[in-house]
């Protein structure tokens, strides 16, 4: 079974075939949403919308480790996971999509590892390469397919938000190397690393960064491009699925 985890703008999958809710809870507390269990083409896959079913769980009060241990205790083989960010790189414009390959984490305050020292075992996982290389590709393959703007590269910069970034801050977020910047990167991705889940993430441009360009960052510029990107990354993902069963990455 392969997990998605929605984003802003991908609150359900509107051709998905729902077949049953779960409502679970997890040693770690209760995720976002219900995790809805059904079949996205042949795929069979587990929804799970990160800011809860309609968009109420700002980026820092999410509960990272209830959703990526559900997604678990469900029988998740892989995850792919949706993330709306700015653009930093000018060459990205929304509504872009981005298949990051690397990322850097200046979130803070977060509950960020199951590994927290509270049953006697220190664990320091690998983290080289965040993202796991056969989902990247599988969602690579896929994107090169179909006829849309998407870039196979690329620095995930992660902040805490809720706020936007200074003009300055994301100046300095570039000369890290990021080329993208969202506020739901971290600590999922680490976290599907510690419990062995192969995780990807396929980024929705939905604004120029802080700075990169001459107007205001408003909610109804952003929600102009989140529809059509979402549905883009989601034409990505149902051609992804084929493949990544083809991977062995999910057992139908
Ligand atoms: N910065 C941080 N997070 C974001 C942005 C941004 O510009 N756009 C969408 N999520």
């Amino acid at each position: 079974m392969i997990g998605i985890i929605g984003g802003s703008g991908a609150y359900a999958i509107p051709d998905m075939q729902v077949i049953r809710e779960n409502s679970i809870k997890t040693t770690f507390g209760n995720p976002s949403a219900k995790l809805l269990f059904g079949q996205l083409g042949e795929s069979n896959i587990i929804f799970l919308p990160r800011h809860g079913s309609g968009h109420k769980i700002p980026p820092h009060a999410i509960n990272y480790r209830a959703n990526i241990r559900a997604l678990y205790d469900c029988g998740a083989q892989c995850i792919i996971s949706l993330n709306a960010v700015g653009a930093i790189s000018a060459e990205l414009k929304a509504p872009d999509l981005c298949i990051p390959e690397q990322l850097i984490d200046y979130t803070y305050g977060r509950d960020h590892t199951f590994f927290d020292g509270s049953n006697g075992v220190v664990e320091h996982i690998d983290f080289t390469h965040p993202y796991d290389e056969n989902v990247r590709q599988a969602l690579l393959l896929a994107a090169s397919k179909l006829n849309l703007r998407f870039r196979g590269n690329g620095v995930y910069a992660v902040t805490q938000g809720p706020r936007l970034e200074s003009a300055s801050e994301v100046n300095r977020l570039e000369r890290d190397g990021a080329d993208i910047v969202g506020m739901t990167g971290m600590p999922e991705a680490a976290l599907a690393r510690e419990l062995g889940i192969p995780y990807a993430s396929i980024c929705i441009i939905v604004n120029p960064a802080a700075g990169r360009s001459q107007e205001p960052i408003t909610m109804s510029a952003i929600l102009e491009h989140l529809d059509n990107g979402v549905a883009n990354a989601l034409t990505v993902i149902r051609s992804a699925l084929p493949i990544l069963s083809r991977h062995q990455l999910a057992k139908h």
